[in-house]
């Protein structure tokens, strides 16, 4: 029987009988194996998350990793991967609209000052703020793929005004869509709240810097819920509290976050121990089965990477 080698960090051991019983109702015709299983090594294709790369590499009958999750940095981003290995990922709308919902949450929080409201109940405060006319933010996504257009589209269907920032121009009536450098620039200086749903790459490393905050307005809230090296962090504890009025985050360049790193006590900084959009094993069973039966049949399945994109 064909094996299929699974390792998904940060969750318990039986998490593979769970996937194994999901799996099964689309797919039999393999068994499930840890990366621990003797027999490991015989596995054609990998299911992973956040896998120690090097031990794979190792493991010379592999040919294609899925991704357990949306984002493959934690595959071919690590210097042990081999470009010769083909890499899927899971799309899947449920994960979108989590995404979707976080965001959501978030900014309605940071644009009703829910926690300010919350602090005036501790002190019994009966005391109204200023209400921002939501119609005059602008909320620039950054990354409007799978997920990020899903974001787009239902922040546009709340009344905000959305700019969407991605490789190339896209067309869609929810959001007005800006692409290369001089899009990105036109969306830091305008906009008054930032998403970042970008895949991490080599053009998005670091991509939000101290050139980058330095030419946001004042004032402005930032979301990054795409990969922690996203951002410069010490850069963003600089902006912090003066150009950036609240950065609400779900993702860090060490994760979990260290219980020494200065994030914990800004107070103008949020924390989130990422789970904007977790993998649903319910709603992406199927297309991971589906994937491993096309690719034991030799054929190419959909949300193949494309290693030159790096997504
Ligand atoms: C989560 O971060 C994912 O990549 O799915």
């Amino acid at each position: 029987m064909n094996k299929v080698l699974f390792y998904q960090k940060g969750t318990p051991r039986e998490q593979i009988d769970l996937w194994n019983v999901k799996l099964k109702k689309w797919y039999r015709n393999f068994n499930l194996v840890h990366l621990d299983d003797p027999t490991a090594s015989e596995a054609l294709i990998a299911l992973l998350w956040k896998a120690p790369m090097e031990k794979i590499s190792k493991l010379n009958n592999l040919k294609a990793i899925i991704s357990l999750g949306q984002g493959v940095d934690h595959i071919i981003n690590d210097i042990n991967f081999s470009e010769n290995m083909s890499v899927y990922r899971i799309v899947d709308p449920y994960m979108a609209k989590s995404m979707s919902h976080w965001v959501i949450l978030s900014i309605l929080n940071y644009i009703r000052d829910y926690e300010g409201y919350r602090k005036q109940q501790i002190k019994k405060i009966y005391k109204t703020k200023d209400n921002l006319d939501f119609t005059k933010i602008k909320v620039g996504i950054y990354g409007t793929g799978e997920i990020g257009k899903v974001v787009a589209k239902d922040l546009n269907s709340l009344g905000f005004n959305v700019l969407g920032w991605s490789r190339s121009k896209k067309k869609f009536s929810f959001f007005k869509s800006f692409f290369n450098k001089e899009g990105f620039n036109h969306m830091i200086a305008n906009c008054d709240i930032h998403v970042c749903l970008l895949p991490l790459t080599n053009d998005t490393n670091k991509i939000f810097n101290k050139d980058v905050f330095s030419k946001m307005k004042n004032g402005v809230c930032f979301i990054n819920a795409g990969r922690g090296q996203h951002v410069v962090e010490n850069d963003l504890i600089s902006f912090c509290g003066n150009k950036i009025n609240l950065a609400i985050l779900d993702v860090f360049e060490i994760e979990p976050l260290p219980k020494k790193h200065p994030f914990w006590k800004n107070k103008n900084i949020i924390i989130w121990p990422h789970v904007s959009a977790e993998t649903n094993v319910e709603t992406a069973a199927e297309q991971v089965a589906k994937a491993i039966k096309l690719i034991h049949s030799g054929k190419i399945p959909a949300n193949k990477i494309d290693l030159n994109l790096g997504y």
